[in-house]
């Protein structure tokens, strides 16, 4: 894939879901041993529950894909509700039928688990309210390894949403931005008119450490945005 950047808005949260799991379908179709960077997150749970209606309707099969984990709070125990693992395997791994995953588990293995793969194929993506990608928070240029990060007053405000009044860990160990950025395709998902600033900074200001996402416009990018996001 040459570098390029499509930027698509779709009325509603309903378009963005089905449009982005049709963008997945076809790369599955094409090459059925994809393999697939998971972003957990609420953006994405439209695009996966339309996938799983499609495995479970037998005109999607996901067999042969290739689950790979984005990020993960550091230090949380087996079986803590927090997990994002655990979201990961209960929203796109096991839903989609999906046999093989790389966890994000030691960060100086990780990248070379990866490149055994033979590098990502495709990498699934929301858009952090501080221009974060995984929890590469900012400042963080484009060679930012696989490590663990102290989260921002942004990420931990916005992770509250997800765990109904736990606290959000302080840490996570984060995908590193070389092998996101090194994916062959991105995709980027965004709805809501609090990221509307942040995705315009991400597609129409210049290439920052300030704003992470800034450098996904260098690898084959693909934006599904609703209205509120991308007017
Ligand atoms: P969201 O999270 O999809 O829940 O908005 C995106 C992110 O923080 O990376």
């Amino acid at each position: 894939m040459t570098p390029g950047v499509t930027v698509r808005t779709l009325p509603d949260t309903l378009m963005l879901a089905e449009v982005a799991a049709d963008w997945l379908d076809s790369r599955i179709a094409r090459r059925p041993d994809l393999t697939v960077l998971v972003a957990t997150g609420q953006t994405p749970m439209g695009m996966y529950g339309r996938l799983a209606a499609r495995v479970r309707a037998s005109t999607l099969d996901c067999s042969g894909v290739t689950a790979v984990q984005l990020d993960e709070y550091a230090g949380l125990p087996d079986g803590d509700p927090r997990s994002l693992r655990d979201w990961m395997m209960r929203s796109f791994v096991t839903p989609l039928g999906i046999h093989k995953v790389v966890p994000l588990d030691d960060p100086a293995t990780f990248t070379a688990q990866v490149e055994a793969l033979g590098g990502l194929d495709v990498a699934i993506l929301g858009l952090g309210p501080n221009g974060h990608l995984g929890f590469n928070e900012p400042p963080c240029g484009p060679d930012a390894p696989t490590r663990t990060v102290t989260l921002t007053p942004e990420s931990l405000l916005s992770n509250r949403s997800y765990w109904n009044g736990l606290n959000v860990p302080m840490q996570a160990v984060t995908a590193g931005m070389d092998v996101i950025l090194g994916a062959r395709e991105t995709l980027l998902l965004v709805s809501g008119a609090h990221k509307r600033g942040i995705l315009s900074a991400a597609l129409d200001g210049p290439e920052t450490p300030a704003v992470p996402a800034s450098y996904l416009r260098r690898t084959a990018l693909t934006v599904f945005a609703d209205r509120e996001a991308r007017p």
